[in-house]
């Protein structure tokens, strides 16, 4: 057990020892689950417990940047529970070896996390006395919301509701149109300055044009400052994803304030970058390329400390990347095109074979596309109940989230000038009204599920 302190509150990091595998009893190890607890505000006995269901990342990351939780832990008297999910941070179940092969990685699956959460909750509650009777209220955000959701769904005797933040729980075949996640990041450029996302558009074919000669992908390699100079137009194909990446993650960190990711960005981001894209038409592929590198420096060099571009770098170094890309191969299979015309990237098709190819070759295995619809219910989830589903308007992934109201008790929060689960960072002066509303809203909601789950059970047996 260790410690460290956030905003003066002491948050204790504890292991639990749980199933490898839930599901099948050959395999009968276990493994050390971390999860973190913090109760200065818990009002004992009985009072709620917020639990936010770890997502494909160190918990201690999802716990510093989910402070909608501690801002409201006092108001509502509740523990807060940040619990990891297996296979990321220090919950492996395997140790060092957990990634080695897919013999090892046969037991990360969301259906297992959730079973982890599970037995998780029903052992704080039992060693616990003054949490016996503790509603619990589940949270959390992307994956983590998706997870939050299905949680509910699939353990009503455990969390009486759930906020799924930003959660695309529809980003599955035939459920959403592929193309609309980055149709949305378009938009968010194409708002943001003028012919932001046109020359942003315009800027692959000057990219293949450049690169096409020696001479060229050198002085692209010295315009963006890459770390390693591109050698061939090849190179130049994993150059250009690694723009179209960092344009997807501007698109879901466009805050309205400074916030700190791989480094500082300032507030607005996407404002900023665009600013170096007002070009007129007519310019040089060299002068628009010029503009896309200063654009996107104001990503990856906005303090000024960053002496050359990594390629290979573009999210948050405490995701777990390779873990994430097993789950995407298994059974969390997002579809996702493009089509240059409704959006400002080169055309790609989805290819469900070439996909399920990629995936055989990296892990041996090869995707259950249909899975997720079938054990989580696709778009036919109204029999479930107590739910919040909260998207921002200028995040893409909303495009598989849960956008109305299915149901009194399904409910659909919409924050227009929100990126991805801003609703769940801590309040800023300058949050704009729409996410002060949606919390105050998804706290109306937490009291009203506490209440119910306090009020006593009338309902006698035959
Ligand atoms: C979370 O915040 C704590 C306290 O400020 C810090 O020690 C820890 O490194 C942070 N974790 C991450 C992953 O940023
Ligand atoms: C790329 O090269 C073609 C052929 O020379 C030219 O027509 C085009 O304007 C160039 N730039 C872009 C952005 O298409
Ligand atoms: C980052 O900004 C600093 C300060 O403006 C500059 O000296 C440095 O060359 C920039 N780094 C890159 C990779 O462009
Ligand atoms: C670029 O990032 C990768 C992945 O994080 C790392 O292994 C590599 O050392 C980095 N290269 C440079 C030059 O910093
Ligand atoms: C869903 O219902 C709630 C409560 O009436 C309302 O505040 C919210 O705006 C509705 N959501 C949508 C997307 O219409």
């Amino acid at each position: 057990i260790s410690s460290f302190n956030m905003k003066y509150t002491l948050i204790l990091f504890v292991f639990y020892s749980l199933q490898i595998d839930h599901f099948g009893f050959l395999e009968d190890g276990t493994f050390k689950q971390r999860y973190l607890v913090a109760d200065q505000h818990w009002q004992q006995p009985g009072g709620p417990i917020l639990f936010y269901t770890g997502n494909e990342g160190d918990i201690t990351w999802f716990c510093n940047n989910t402070g909608f939780m501690w801002d409201i832990a006092e108001e509502l008297g509740a523990m807060l529970v940040f619990a990891e999910h297996r296979y990321y941070g220090e919950s492996l179940p395997f140790g060092q070896d957990s990634y080695s092969d897919s013999k090892h990685l046969n037991y990360l699956s969301s259906e297992q996390a959730l079973a982890d959460f599970a037995v998780l909750i029903q052992n704080l509650k039992s060693s616990s006395p003054g949490a016996r009777q503790s509603p619990v209220i589940a949270v959390g955000g992307s994956y983590g919301g998706m997870l939050a959701a299905w949680f509910r769904m699939k353990y009503p005797n455990i969390v009486v509701g759930a906020l799924a933040a930003s959660a695309p729980i529809w980003q599955f075949p035939d459920m959403v149109p592929c193309g609309d996640f980055y149709k949305i990041v378009t938009q968010d450029f194409a708002k943001s300055g003028n012919n932001c996302d046109a020359n942003i558009r315009k800027s692959w074919k000057a990219i293949n044009n450049v690169s096409s000669t020696a001479s060229g992908l050198q002085w692209l390699s010295e315009e963006f400052s890459l770390c390693a100079p591109l050698k061939s137009s090849i190179a130049a194909v994993g150059f250009k994803i690694w723009l179209q990446e960092t344009w997807v993650n501007l698109a879901m960190v466009d805050y309205p304030y400074q916030a700190n990711f791989l480094q500082p960005l300032p507030r607005w981001p996407i404002q900023v970058v665009c600013k170096f894209l007002v070009l007129d038409p007519g310019v040089s592929d060299y002068q628009l390329l010029h503009g896309v590198s200063q654009a996107v420096k104001v990503y990856y060099n906005y303090t000024g400390s960053s002496s050359c571009l990594n390629t290979s770098q573009t999210a948050t170094g405490s995701l777990g990347l390779l873990g994430w890309f097993y789950q995407a191969c298994t059974e969390m299979v997002m579809p996702m095109c493009t089509d240059g015309v409704h959006d400002m990237f080169e055309p790609e098709e989805w290819n469900l074979q070439a996909f399920s190819d990629e995936c055989n070759a990296m892990f041996g295995v090869r995707p259950r596309a249909d899975w997720a619809g079938t054990v989580y219910g696709a778009k036919d989830i109204a029999s479930h109940s107590n739910i919040i589903f909260s998207n921002g308007g200028l995040d893409p992934w909303s495009a598989g989230g849960v956008t109305y109201n299915i149901t009194d008790s399904l409910v659909s929060i919409l924050i227009p000038d929100g990126a991805h689960h801003l609703d769940l960072r801590f309040s800023n002066d300058q949050d704009p009204p729409s996410v002060r509303a949606a919390r105050a809203l998804e706290v109306m909601y937490f009291r009203e599920w506490i209440r119910q789950a306090k009020r006593p059970q009338t309902a006698s047996a035959p």
